[in-house]
């Protein structure tokens, strides 16, 4: 008998554990952020052998930037990095890049890296990945209250029109599946902000590893764990 393994369509990860992974190995938390960097790059050779099409993670939080001045450099250091050093590789691999977030916030930089790597790699649809940096749920979700509220008051909108789907369509990730499944790692089990309003369906899946030893294996149990969860969506099964 065989079984048949239906791959996610879209796979979001919450990338935990980076400093304890250091701290562990007594290493400076920017070389857990390093591995964490090493670990991203697996794991998106890792979907795309597997098959799947969407893959988000969770790089940066908003709330990350009350970290110290000394690891938010570290972070944004790596990021321009990441932005300069993979794109054409991941353009190569027919991956289109796409980056959530408030980007006010960056420098104007990293702004422009962002611009031209999702320019660049527009056309691409083999493998959808996003980063989600300066990210966080509720004010994506407000925002998009925000926008869907200004048109109805310029009378572009009738209230009574706003359903799920029209607060869906104002969302960041508007023109992306909602995720099947939402790993974390690091033991951890919150979804801390990730994906809130798009995460109402998904399976979790809690992974007990760091991040920068997360690899393609991972990827894998957590399908194969996917698979073993019945999916309802609220009907009876
Ligand atoms: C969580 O670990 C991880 C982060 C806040 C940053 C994630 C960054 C990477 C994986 C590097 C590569 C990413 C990009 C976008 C280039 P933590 O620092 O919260 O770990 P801790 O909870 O153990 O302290």
């Amino acid at each position: 008998m065989s079984t048949t393994v239906t791959t996610p369509t879209h796979v979001a990860i919450v990338m935990d554990g980076n400093g304890r992974w250091a701290r562990a190995r007594g290493l400076p938390r920017a070389a857990g952020h390093r591995q964490g960097a090493e670990a991203l790059r697996r794991t998106i050779t890792g979907a795309g052998e597997l098959g799947i099409r969407y893959l988000t993670v969770f790089g940066f939080s908003s709330e990350n930037w009350n970290r110290p001045a000394g690891e938010v450099q570290d972070l944004m250091g790596l990021m321009r990095h990441y932005l300069r050093s993979e794109i054409a590789d991941l353009h190569a691999k027919g991956a289109r890049l796409r980056v959530i977030g408030d980007r006010s916030r960056f420098d104007p930089d990293i702004v422009a890296l962002i611009a031209n790597a999702e320019d660049l790699t527009r056309g691409n649809d083999k493998l959808n990945l996003t980063l989600a940096i300066s990210y966080g749920g509720r004010d994506e979700i407000v925002a998009a209250a925000r926008a869907l509220a200004a048109d109805a008051a310029a009378g572009k909108l009738d209230p009574k029109s706003i359903d799920a789907a029209a607060l869906t369509g104002r969302l960041f990730t508007a023109d992306l599946p909602d995720p099947d499944v939402v790993i974390r790692t690091s033991g951890e089990k919150r979804l801390s902000n990730f994906l809130l309003w798009q995460s109402a369906y998904s399976e979790l899946v809690f992974v007990d590893k760091y991040w920068p030893d997360f690899g393609k294996s991972d990827l894998e149990d957590a399908v194969h764990e996917f698979n073993r969860r019945e999916r309802r969506y609220g009907a009876v099964g």
